[in-house]
């Protein structure tokens, strides 16, 4: 991909780019919403990255142009047309609506911690799909932090980087999201899945390579289109720390698995805050319990507490939605080993353990159950452990 990045940046910006990264989207294993809860998770890069050709500025000036801006109708030769161009010293927080807060909040947040980046010129271009719940806006700020990272010879530690990028979406772009995404584009490794402990933000790179097994992830996009700053992200994320504080905890990571009965009849009635707290305690448990069988070999095993933890977010956490429940409870009826939604909820996609076997029976069994319940046809494919984020050029 960095052969056509590389002339889409020549003909945009009349010379050739200093170099070209790439960072992917994610799809989260297990252990959601524990983020901002100071607990464990566990993602896995995806083969669909953003690229980004970048050249160092010395002038001030930010150019940003992305291939998939749907405000863009230029086709990359036409000169500098759908470029967007701001000032690195009059970056603002909350104050660009569009695609471009992401890698702008990611120069002010270099800016804020005192790196001095003097501008840029950047060209994007992306296969992470847009809304999914495969974090296509960690891609697009962590593949722009590593080039600066690069270009201005920063030095930052990849978990630095993420920190970074989870401030430029917090702070600049205005999402309460946690360090999951950031630190999966970041960090991940080909064929393992990430343990992260986000209170130190300490990992494992589990060994999980499904195919030698004969298995397949399959993930399940329903087209549901979601939106972290739309509210209900941020409500579950203060629920949470309602829970801690009522309970007298740093964060609902200390409290203890098998404290967790008396905990929850502790909250009085806080009926709200006791279904958080539940799912997200028994969510970092599940986190544990499925690296642990990873590590033993015992992968099959993992299946059932992926569905367990569809069903507390369903029920407990409740950010599930129709889409996403026919695709698990389709997926399992027609023999999936373990399915679960994946990412912030509300729409974006579903996980599916499956035997190789029974990938094609799965799939279609999908498609014909969203059909069925009038839905818009998902779309489904195979997700392969991949790298993490990198320079190509
Ligand atoms: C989104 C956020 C993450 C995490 C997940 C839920 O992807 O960006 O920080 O909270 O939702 O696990």
């Amino acid at each position: 991909m960095s052969a056509p990045i590389s002339e889409a940046f020549t003909a945009l910006y009349g010379r050739a780019p200093d170099g070209v990264w790439a960072a992917p989207g994610r799809v989260n294993l297990i252990g959601e919403h524990t983020d901002y809860n100071d607990g464990f998770v566990m993602p896995f890069a995806l083969p669909h990255t953003t690229v980004a050709a970048v050249s160092r500025r010395t002038d001030g000036l930010l150019r940003l142009h992305s291939a998939d801006a749907s405000a863009d109708t230029s086709d990359g030769t036409a000169g500098t047309e759908g470029v967007v161009e701001l000032r690195v010293d009059a970056l603002a927080p909350g104050t660009d609506p569009h695609w471009t807060a992401y890698p702008a909040g990611v120069v002010w947040a270099l800016r804020e911690a005192g790196h001095p980046v003097t501008g840029a010129d950047l060209h994007l271009a992306s296969t992470v799909p847009v809304g999914a719940g495969l974090s296509s806006s960690a891609a697009l700020e962590v593949v722009v932090a590593l080039a600066l990272n690069d270009l201005y010879a920063l030095d930052l530690p990849r978990w630095k980087l993420a920190r970074l990028c989870q401030r430029a979406e917090n702070v600049y772009v205005g999402a309460p999201t946690g360090i999951m995404d950031q630190t999966a584009s970041a960090c991940c490794t080909a064929g393992h899945a990430l343990f992260l402990d986000t209170r130190d933000l300490s990992v494992r790179q589990i060994p999980f390579d499904l195919a030698a097994e004969g298995m397949r992830l399959l993930v399940v996009d329903t087209r549901v289109r979601h939106a972290h700053s739309d509210g209900e992200y941020g409500k579950r994320r203060a629920g949470c720390e309602k829970g801690a504080a009522l309970l007298g905890v740093d964060a609902l990571r200390d409290v203890p698995y098998d404290g967790l009965d008396t905990a929850l009849a502790g909250l009085g009635d806080e009926d709200e805050v006791r279904r958080l707290v539940r799912h997200i305690v028994t969510e970092n448990q599940r986190v544990e319990r499925v690296a642990a069988l990873l590590e033993a070999g015992r992968t099959r095993e993992i299946g059932p507490l992926l569905t367990e933890g569809h069903a507390s977010l369903r029920d407990d956490f409740r950010i599930s939605c129709p889409e996403l429940d026919t695709a698990v409870d389709s997926a399992l009826a027609a023999g999936a080993l373990g399915a679960r939604m994946t990412g912030g909820g509300f729409g974006g996609s579903a996980i599916v353990l499956a035997e190789t076997g029974d990938v094609e029976t799965i799939t279609k069994a999908v498609a014909a159950a969203f059909a069925a319940a009038g839905h818009t046809p998902p779309r489904t494919f195979e997700a392969v452990p991949s790298a993490g984020a990198a320079r190509l050029a």
